[in-house]
């Protein structure tokens, strides 16, 4: 596709098929991430990518459970108890429940500034892991897969670390979820530019 049209037309998906993700797309989408610019050069990400069934279906769990909090708890709109039942059932036919997770972490095992521009660094971490978050998405779409970023995700970051084993000095940023979409994404509508851009 066009890059315009890959950007334009990408949607969030939440529904997949079964389908697997073949093994030279899922690297093509990888590569893609790690082209992201990256500050310091350092490529201070890492990618956790989840195939086996067992893995899945505990983070499917998660990703449930996470999203029951926001819900119930995080909200300042109220959900009621049947629009929560609904969201519980939908997660039982499979809403998020995705043939590969990729949980993305910062890596800083390997420091490149010190004493108190440690946060800096951390913080331009987050930023390079969000431009390689972006690129993987954009390359998904563009192979004619789905993907949603499930930032709630850092609701159960010690629960998703005791299941993935990150390295020490790492940090979790986010999961994407990705497969092929079971119904065709459809993108969504934006504010205006004039609502959210100052030209000065
Ligand atoms: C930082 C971030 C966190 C997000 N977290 C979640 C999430 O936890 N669960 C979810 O279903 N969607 C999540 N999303 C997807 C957004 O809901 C979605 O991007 C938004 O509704 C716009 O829809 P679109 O991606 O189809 O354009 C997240 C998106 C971003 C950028």
């Amino acid at each position: 596709m066009e890059l315009m049209n890959v950007i334009n037309s990408r949607a969030s998906v939440r529904w997949f098929t079964d389908e697997k993700v073949k093994d030279e797309d899922l690297e093509t989408i990888l590569k893609a991430a790690t082209r992201a610019p990256t500050a310091f050069g350092a490529e201070q990400w890492l990618f956790i990518v989840v195939k086996k069934e067992d893995i899945r279906r505990k983070i499917h769990e998660i990703i449930l459970k996470i999203h029951r909090e926001y819900y119930e708890k995080a909200r300042i709109r109220k959900i009621d108890e049947n629009r929560l039942k609904k969201l519980v059932d939908r997660f039982k036919e499979g809403l998020h429940l995705a043939p590969i997770y990729i949980a993305i972490y910062i890596d800083l095992r390997e420091r490149k500034l010190k004493d108190k521009y440690l946060w800096l660094e951390e913080e331009l971490a987050k930023q390079s892991a969000c431009a390689a978050i972006e690129n993987l998405i954009l390359a998904a779409h563009n192979l004619g897969y789905g993907t949603c970023w499930i930032g709630l995700a850092l609701l159960a970051e010690e629960e998703l670390k005791e299941i993935l084993n990150p390295p020490e000095n790492t940090k979790l940023i986010t999961i994407i979820t990705l497969g092929k979409p079971k119904m065709e994404p459809k993108a969504k509508p934006r504010k205006p530019l004039e609502e959210v851009i100052k030209i000065i």
